[in-house]
């Protein structure tokens, strides 16, 4: 029998996820082997009590600044009800990409005026949707989607013969501006699709506000990226926001409500650094990162009140609201994948040991598009040595479903470091995994997508979403 360690573990995150005295995983009080047993494996565990937590952090951070901040939860990252509710319930608003997430938003009851609406590719009938309920704000992606908001209003009124007030707008701009995060998770370069660009700006404005009884532009936006490690890119964003809600009020009079300075607050992934020496370092820096939201706030509105002051502008600074998107900052740590140990093999050519689970990129598709780093623990032997090292792989039928790089550039780690001896039947537990990933499983293979779990005070486990069954498969299907 292996030692146990007595410290405890770095992963450890105290009152939500540890390893108790009979060396197993506990998330939020609950045993998390007793979970799979109960709920079945593959699982998703999410805690209540974290995501308050991460919810109060930022709104801690918001009490630094001088500036009201409003929160809208980016619900892409994970927009489960369940997970919704408790986020509309810690008193924070949302932000969507589609009509089916602003259906979701509206169900679970968030106010039409808690609503933001990002996307490149809106289709009529969500813009109608948006327009109809009223929502805070529709970031245009497009000086041709101003039109389109345009007729949405225009069709509204006439088809519901009502005096529904103008739809509110927001721009959404790209300046230029790059982060330390994976390319695939830069979105303010001028060679992504989003967004404006700088020199289209004021053309954009002056064409939002050619028909104020149709469209009241309310504010501008930049999101630079998921992910972001560093301060710079939000204050440089925010500068750029901040200097072309100046202009705008020079040039046309206008004066923007709000600066939406996006999502992107990074997680720490790498609380356990048992394995970060195998990382390249620009991922390690990236994936290890750990900013304050309060400083990303405090150093974005020195800059802008620097500016403003220079401007002699600051009483436009001083009516600004600023919007922030996070969403892997609220939810990322507060999920854990468990997953059972299902086929176990040894390469007598390597000497490799393959553990074989049940989670495949089906449920973690960052870890196959972005080759992102979950850390991996025994939930039954939380605390023994990381004695061996496994090469670990999911269920799915291509070789790409692995827990390392499979192309061979080395942006995970080859082997997995756990305990001695791991056999079929043991629950292991990928950590950080509450963000883009439930929201993004696919059934690829036929393999009915998981359950998951919420976790209350006090340790009790709600269902909050039920595995699905073969029936599930083909309910859609005709045939
Ligand atoms: C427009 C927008 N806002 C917010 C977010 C949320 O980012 P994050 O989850 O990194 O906070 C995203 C995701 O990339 C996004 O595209």
């Amino acid at each position: 029998m292996s030692q146990v360690m007595t410290a405890a573990p770095a992963w450890t995150i105290p009152e939500f996820l540890d390893a108790r005295e009979n060396n197993h995983l506990f998330i939020g009080g609950a045993d998390a082997t007793a979970l799979v047993y109960k709920f079945g494996s593959p699982l998703f565990v999410f805690s209540e009590s974290r995501i308050r937590a991460n919810i109060a952090r930022l709104q801690a951070a918001a009490k630094e600044v001088d500036r009201p901040i409003s929160f809208c939860y980016a619900s892409k990252a994970n927009s489960n009800m369940a997970v919704l509710k408790v986020v509309r319930d810690a008193g924070i608003d949302v932000e969507v990409n589609s009509g089916g997430e602003l259906y979701k938003a509206l169900r679970v009851g968030f106010k039409p005026n808690q609503i933001i609406f990002n996307g490149t590719s809106k289709t009529n009938e969500e813009l109608d949707e948006a327009v109809r309920a009223g929502i805070y704000s529709i970031n245009v992606d497009s000086i041709y989607e101003i039109e389109l908001v345009e007729d949405a209003v225009r069709r509204a009124r006439s088809e519901l013969n009502s005096g529904l007030p103008p739809a509110r707008i927001a721009l959404r701009l790209v300046p230029e501006i790059g982060t330390r995060s994976h390319l695939g998770l830069q979105t303010a370069l001028l060679t992504s699709k989003f967004g404006i660009s700088s020199s289209e700006v004021l053309d954009a404005f002056r064409r939002g506000l050619q028909n104020p009884e149709l469209i009241h532009v309310c504010g501008i936006h930049i999101h630079v990226g998921s992910q972001t490690p560093d301060v710079e890119p939000f204050a440089e964003a925010f500068k750029s926001m901040w200097n072309h809600l100046m202009t705008i009020h020079r040039e046309t009079g206008h004066t923007l409500e709000h600066i939406n300075l996006g999502g992107g607050i990074p997680v720490n992934y790498l609380r356990d650094r048992s394995q970060a020496d195998q990382l390249p370092e620009h991922e390690r820096d990236m994936l290890g990162a750990d900013l304050e939201p309060s400083a990303v706030l405090k150093e974005a509105l020195r800059v802008a009140r620097e500016s403003a002051r220079a401007a002699k502008a600051e009483h436009l600074l001083d009516r600004l609201t600023i919007l922030l998107e996070p969403g892997r900052s609220i939810i990322a740590d507060a999920g854990v994948v468990l997953t059972i140990v299902r086929n176990i093999k040894r390469r007598p050519e390597t000497e490799d040991i393959w553990l074989l689970t049940d989670a495949g990129y089906n449920l973690l598709l960052s870890m196959n598009n972005y080759k992102w780093y979950y850390h991996l623990i025994s939930a039954s032997r939380a605390c023994e040595p990381l004695e061996s090292e496994y090469k670990v792989a999911g269920p799915l039928c291509d070789s790409g479903d692995v827990y390392f790089d499979i192309e061979r550039h080395g942006r995970l780690p080859d082997y997995r470091l756990l305990p001695r001896d791991v056999k079929p039947g043991e629950v292991l537990a990928l950590l950080n995994s509450g963000a883009y990933s439930l929201a993004q499983m696919f059934p690829y293979n036929g393999r009915p997508l998981p359950a998951a779990v919420m976790i209350r005070e006090g340790g009790r486990a709600d269902l909050i979403r039920r595995k699905d069954t073969y029936d599930d498969l083909v309910a859609n299907d005709v045939w």
